[in-house]
């Protein structure tokens, strides 16, 4: 029987279909450009392979295409007649997710991995910062995130995906010297895996070696075909640290070619909450932002996340909500957060309205709230500093340097001396 690069029985006879689903497969696990029309090739030449399209519905999933997602995802349970019982396993679990059942999808992916955990199309679903353990909004979820990753060493060893999604579990949970070996192993086996690129980038941002990333960056990225999944959000990572050297044309040169809204491939919450992040900390270093600027994140957030849900997207569309004065619609966010985090969320929000309010006192005190455990709202501890720094903003306000440098040396001691707010 045919196998994919894992060694996975594959149910299709069409050596071109397994090459074509090895190579999707790849692309998807390295943030490949064209991974969806990869998969699409898939089921091209081999229409009965229900797994290609399978494939073809978390490729047009992770890149923001519901609609798409789904259809592909009714035809590969027109095909379930016949599976193995892996195969339906697989089709169940990612149903779910497809679906939008979260809650259920996740005990139905861990129940497969823990009996195929080779089979990667599922096993990835949990990995990384957009991942189903990064996004559940629990306590504890970077540890969760970890203990995963480490039950699937024994079964991946050497495999450049899992070395990086690994090295990022462990660049997460500040076991920095393990995920600098393990990436710079991944990007040698496999130097154009964009999701190790971008962990390549998170491991320099946490170890405070902006230099060296910048460095990185600007010879790696150039290569990366800018249709590529992680290509708007690799070059955030690139603007934060030229706003770190106060270079804000080249900011902004790295925001309107590749970041914002009518600039950016990727999909609807990157362009959101990179968008909201750099603008914010761009002002929290004290440059002017442009009010258009901001509009236009406010548009986007209306228009791709009109209900709240997704915590990580709802925080900053309270921000661009906060900035351009929209405030009936941050009060709604306010009013009703949804989904696991929904506590945090209200309180990080009522955080951006005391600020506009210039209630510092009251942000600071909402702000304490929600930082108790932000990591719950998701996203990377690099893209939680936009609230560090918020908090230092606020402290700083109020006259409270030294209380403004305490905490950041206490939470964010890379940071501290060198997080770029006017006036620390
Ligand atoms: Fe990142």
């Amino acid at each position: 029987m045919l196998q994919d690069r894992y060694g996975n029985n594959l149910a299709t006879s069409s050596s071109q279909a397994r090459d074509l689903y090895v190579e999707a497969v790849d692309k998807l696990l390295g943030a490949g450009p064209g991974m969806r029309a990869a998969f699409e090739a898939v089921t091209a030449a081999d229409p009965g392979f229900a797994l290609g399209h399978c494939g073809l519905a978390r490729a047009c999933q992770i890149t923001g295409d519901v609609v798409a997602a789904r259809a592909s995802m009714a035809t590969a349970r027109s095909l379930a007649g016949g599976l193995s019982t892996k195969d339906a396993s697989h089709l169940n679990a990612l149903g779910l997710l497809i679906d939008g059942k979260g809650a259920a999808a996740y005990p139905a992916i861990r129940q497969h991995v823990g009996e195929y955990p080779r089979d990667v199309m599922i096993a990835q679903i949990c990995t990384s910062v957009f991942g189903l353990i990064g996004f559940s909004g629990k306590p504890g979820r970077e540890a969760e995130l970890l203990a995963y990753t480490t039950s699937l060493q024994p079964h991946y060893g050497d495999d450049w995906w899992f070395l990086s999604q690994h090295a990022f579990s462990l660049c997460e949970t500040g076991i920095l010297d393990r995920a600098d070996q393990m990436i710079d192993r991944a990007l040698a086996i496999k130097p154009d895996n964009a999701h190790g690129a971008h962990v390549r980038a998170h491991i320099y941002y946490e170890a405070g070696e902006a230099q060296a990333g910048m460095d990185y960056l600007h010879g790696w990225l150039p290569g990366y075909d800018r249709h590529g999944l992680m290509h708007s959000h690799i070059s955030w990572h690139l603007a934060l640290w030229t706003l770190g050297q106060g270079d804000m044309d080249g900011v902004w040169s790295l925001v309107d070619r590749y970041i914002a809204p009518d600039a950016s491939l990727s999909f609807p919450l990157i362009v959101m909450t990179d968008n909201a992040a750099i603008l914010y900390r761009a002002a929290l270093a004290g440059h002017p932002v442009p009010v258009e600027r901001w509009q236009a994140i406010a548009d986007y957030a209306h228009r791709y996340f009109p209900n709240t849900g997704v915590a990580f997207a709802d925080v900053h569309a309270a921000l661009a909500y906060a900035m351009v004065g929209e405030s009936d619609a941050l009060a709604e966010i306010v009013a009703n957060p949804a989904g696991p985090a929904a506590d945090v969320v209200r309180e990080l929000a009522s955080a951006f309205q005391s600020i506009i309010d210039q209630d510092w006192p009251g942000a600071a005190a909402h702000l304490a709230t929600g930082m108790a455990d932000h990591a719950r709202i998701g996203g990377s501890r690099a893209q939680r500093d936009l609230l560090e720094h918020t908090m230092v903003a606020v402290l700083l306000k109020q006259g409270q340097g030294d209380e403004a440098r305490r905490m950041l040396a206490m939470r964010r001691p890379v940071q501290a001396g060198k997080a770029p707010v006017a006036g620390l």
